[in-house]
């Protein structure tokens, strides 16, 4: 391992996102044949962009910079300025993408809270508005699969569609935040086309659980994605001889999906683990895919995640109350023993009265 692959030699697992390109797709990336992308001829992305629409049965596809550009050129394209868009409340195209929404598409939003991170088809329903004169136009559902910030859930298949049903009855368009489509695709053995043909756009990205640096697919129709391809570029999203990041994505379709598996695998090890520990609250039952989220009721999740780090683990507390694990291409099963002999040795230390520890 070249110390560049190697990192800090934390145990990080604060998201899937840290991960560093492996030797052998540095290599895929170096060997790309390149063209200017804006000007439609970079062979590599153009190609990445065939395979995928094809992989999930739809007309084209779009290499974008990330998933928060993926998302807000699908709420562009879906809307028009004052309109709503329907979605749950803690889900990423909402909280984490610096209010994109109103800056970009000055679209208002109606939020649903959902424990699994999916709303139920029928309170989709009831959130549209009616045709009145004082209400804003409903015009799109946005809906995450997998999850953030209910632990990597899947939106299973049959929710999808139901939603899709909605959708169509009442004319809204439907986009998918697949970000990690792919954990879902694995973890529930579904090709990725059946959840794209529930739905009129999706965007997933390379760079979380398949290990790229960058990069991100926007994936609908061929009119939608020639609009898209305009937007993109008003975003400043256009990039030039992009094929050399497009070669890691083709690396990683070609060798990082199936391995999404060993992540699940983990992340259930750590939940079991962590559920037994002092202060902490986890269902391992509901860990998915790759995200375990442990409750501590104590509010003490910051100093946890101090003492964690100061042991060489790496974790997020994204509240008082909260601290996030994800698993990923760069932890194996020694960081993970690392991760909870570390939250057995710090959860110990603050469920210890006090002057003890
Ligand atoms: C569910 C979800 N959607 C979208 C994004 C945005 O991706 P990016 O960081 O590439 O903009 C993320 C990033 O963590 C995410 O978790």
């Amino acid at each position: 391992m070249t110390p560049a692959e190697r990192g800090s030699g934390d145990a990080d697992f604060r998201s899937d996102t840290v991960t560093r390109p492996c030797a052998a797709m540095r290599a895929a990336m170096a060997a790309a044949v390149v063209g200017d992308d804006v000007l439609g001829d970079d062979p590599t992305v153009l190609r990445l962009q065939e395979r995928v629409a094809a992989q999930c049965g739809m007309e084209a596809a779009l290499f974008v910079p990330s998933g928060t550009m993926g998302n807000q050129v699908a709420v562009k394209l879906h809307t028009q300025p004052g309109e709503e868009l329907i979605c749950e409340e803690r889900s990423h195209v909402w909280v984490n993408e610096a209010g994109g929404l109103g800056l970009i598409s000055g679209v208002q939003t109606k939020t649903l809270a959902a424990p699994s991170g999916c709303p139920e088809p029928a309170a989709i329903e009831a959130a549209i508005r009616d045709e009145d004169v004082h209400h804003p136009r409903t015009a799109l559902v946005v809906i995450e699969n997998t999850h953030n910030y209910a632990g990597g859930r899947v939106v299973p298949l049959p929710r999808l569609a139901a939603i899709r049903a909605v959708a169509r009855r009442r004319g809204l368009k439907l986009h998918l935040d697949g970000a990690r489509l792919w954990n879902a695709v694995v973890a529930t053995k579904t090709p990725i086309a059946r959840f794209a043909a529930e739905v009129d756009t999706l965007t997933f990205c390379f760079s979380k659980g398949l290990g790229c640096p960058v990069g991100s697919m926007l994936v609908g129709s061929r009119r939608d994605i020639e609009r898209a391809r305009r937007i993109r570029k008003a975003l400043g999203g256009g990039m030039r001889q992009v094929g050399i990041l497009a070669a890691a994505a083709e690396f990683a379709l070609d060798h990082l999906v199936e391995r999404l598996a060993d992540d699940h695998a983990r992340a259930r090890r750590l939940a079991t683990a962590f559920a037994a520990l002092p202060g902490c609250r986890v269902d391992p039952a509901t860990v998915e895919t790759n995200i375990v989220f442990v409750e501590r009721p104590a509010a003490d999740a910051g100093e946890l995640e101090r003492r964690l780090a100061a042991a060489g683990v790496r974790a997020i507390a994204l509240a008082a109350d909260r601290l996030r694990f994800v698993t990923h291409r760069d932890v194996g099963d020694g960081e993970v023993a690392r991760a909870i002999e570390a939250m057995e040795m710090a959860t110990r230390a603050l469920a210890a009265p006090a002057g003890r520890d």
